[in-house]
């Protein structure tokens, strides 16, 4: 079972870099357009997310179900930031838009890290 958590959290912390990793390039290049590292990042985050979720044996402290929801509260709307655009064919996005990306990724990851 520790095997299968340490491989969902690896997964997990490969999907936030999928999601911040493509923001940050496409908003270096100043081209706010979301790209297909964001799009498969927010759907990695959630489904290794809710599945980390769930109260394992072998976990000394188990997650704070009010943290889990406030983050899972946080990626539905990363969700559906990231996903409406490229559904209505956008080529891009305003810039306040793009940058309210960046900062919920940003604070969702804050939210996974200090909330303790
Ligand atoms: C964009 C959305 C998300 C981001 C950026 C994110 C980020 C992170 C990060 C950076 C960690 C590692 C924290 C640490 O080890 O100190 C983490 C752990 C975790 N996240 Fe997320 N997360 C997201 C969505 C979710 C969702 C939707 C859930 C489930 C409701 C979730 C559940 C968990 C759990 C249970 C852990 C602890 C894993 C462990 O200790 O083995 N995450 N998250």
């Amino acid at each position: 079972m520790e095997i299968l958590h340490l491989i969902l959290r690896y997964a997990h912390l490969l999907g936030f870099a999928m999601i911040f990793g493509g923001w940050l390039v496409a908003y270096l290049s100043r081209r706010y357009t979301v790209n297909v590292a964001m799009l498969w990042g927010t759907v990695v985050q959630l489904v290794t997310g809710i599945i980390l979720a769930a109260p394992l044996p072998d976990r000394e402290v188990q997650p704070d179900p009010a943290k889990l929801g406030v983050k899972l509260v946080l990626a539905v709307l990363l969700a559906v930031m990231i996903w409406i655009p490229h559904l209505k064919k956008r080529e891009s996005s305003s810039k306040g838009h793009f940058i309210g990306i960046g900062a919920l990724a940003a604070i969702t990851a804050g939210v996974a890290t200090f909330w303790t």
